[in-house]
């Protein structure tokens, strides 16, 4: 016999205990369920991404009605907008009629008790598919961009968005938005920032679904050098002093160790992106039977909670929300 004054083991000899003692909680009032949205009718299934879809206008009401009964009671919508409404301005984005003010009425008047988050950057309008205005020398305008961006946030909000959540990683956008929002009446809409968003090849089955792939070169002139952490809090000083109500890390499960950090660093609630690839990634093993899904999916949410998530943005969030009811 070992003579052992420390047995870890005897605190996982029953469920009960095992339950006790757990450190971390995931339950669907964690979870965003991101909504792929196209102006027309039906669902067009979204190939890199299994199970999920562009969903029309009756589907996307449908959807989240499924939702809320599934016990999630927060969206954000991203649109798939036509071809011929992409120019280099991006205006559509701050158009009021356009297919996110008119989605977020549309969810408003059936369940007003749905919470709308909507993304603020230009990609999805813009014809070069940057999150910016694109200069004549292929550089991305910042200042320009952001009195672009305001307006978006504007009409968002006064369409009943609850959370504006702006993912271009413009510098000043949070408190551009945030003295429009507030001088037009809109205090109580939230800023749920994109604070340390990565130039990550993550994001690629999310721009086949938008077709919002960048025409030419890429984002790193923007979005933030996947090496870097201390980067990451410099960017936290910036969006809590701009007036930032959460603050998010994106992609999820490769950047762990920055949730941590943004975690330490900040008294603001802290979200996480499990973003378009890691939901590929996890489906592909899973189809092939390789990988248990439930299993694996509730994982991989528990470790982005465990390393300091407060908020998860995840495609699984229904199925998750079902599968820890029915547990
Ligand atoms: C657009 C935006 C992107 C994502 C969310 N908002 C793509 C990008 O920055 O190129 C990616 C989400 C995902 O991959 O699931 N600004």
């Amino acid at each position: 016999m070992l003579h052992l004054q420390d047995r870890p083991r005897r605190n996982r000899k029953h469920p009960w205990i095992r339950n006790m003692i757990r450190e971390t909680t995931l339950g669907p009032e964690h979870l965003i369920l991101p909504l792929f949205i196209f102006d027309g009718e039906g669902r067009q299934p979204i190939e890199s991404m299994p199970g999920q879809a562009r969903l029309g206008r009756s589907a996307l009401i449908e959807e989240v009605g499924a939702a809320l009964s599934d016990g999630i009671g927060a969206v954000v919508l991203f649109p798939a907008e036509k071809e011929s409404l992409k120019t280099p301005d991006g205006a559509e984005a701050y158009n009021p009629e356009g297919l996110v003010p008119s989605s977020i009425r549309a969810i408003k008047a059936a369940y007003p008790e749905m919470i709308v988050v909507t993304d603020v950057a230009l990609d999805p309008y813009s014809s070069d598919g940057h999150d910016g205005l694109v200069n004549e020398d292929g550089t991305i305008l910042n200042d320009e961009t952001v009195e672009i961006l305001v307006r978006q946030a504007l009409v968002q909000a006064e369409a009943g968005a609850d959370i504006i959540a702006p993912s271009d990683m413009m510098d000043g956008r949070v408190e551009a938005i945030r003295d429009a929002l507030d001088e037009s009446g809109h205090s109580q809409v939230s800023i749920m920032s994109y604070t340390a968003k990565y130039a990550s090849s993550f994001y690629g089955p999310f721009r086949d679904a938008l077709d919002s792939a960048p025409k030419f070169g890429d984002k790193k002139t923007y979005q933030m050098d996947p090496a870097n952490v201390r980067e990451a809090l410099r960017e936290v000083d910036a969006d809590e002093a701009e007036g930032a109500d959460i603050l998010m890390v994106k992609p999820a499960g490769p950047f762990l160790d920055v949730i941590r950090a943004v975690r330490e660093h900040t008294n603001l609630p802290v979200a996480a992106y499990q973003v378009s690839g890691e939901y590929a990634m996890l489906k592909a093993a899973c189809e092939r039977g390789w990988l248990d899904e439930k299993k694996v999916v509730l994982e991989s949410l528990m470790g982005i909670r465990r390393a300091g998530a407060d908020v998860i943005l995840s495609y699984f969030a229904r199925d998750v929300a079902r599968w820890l009811r029915d547990a």
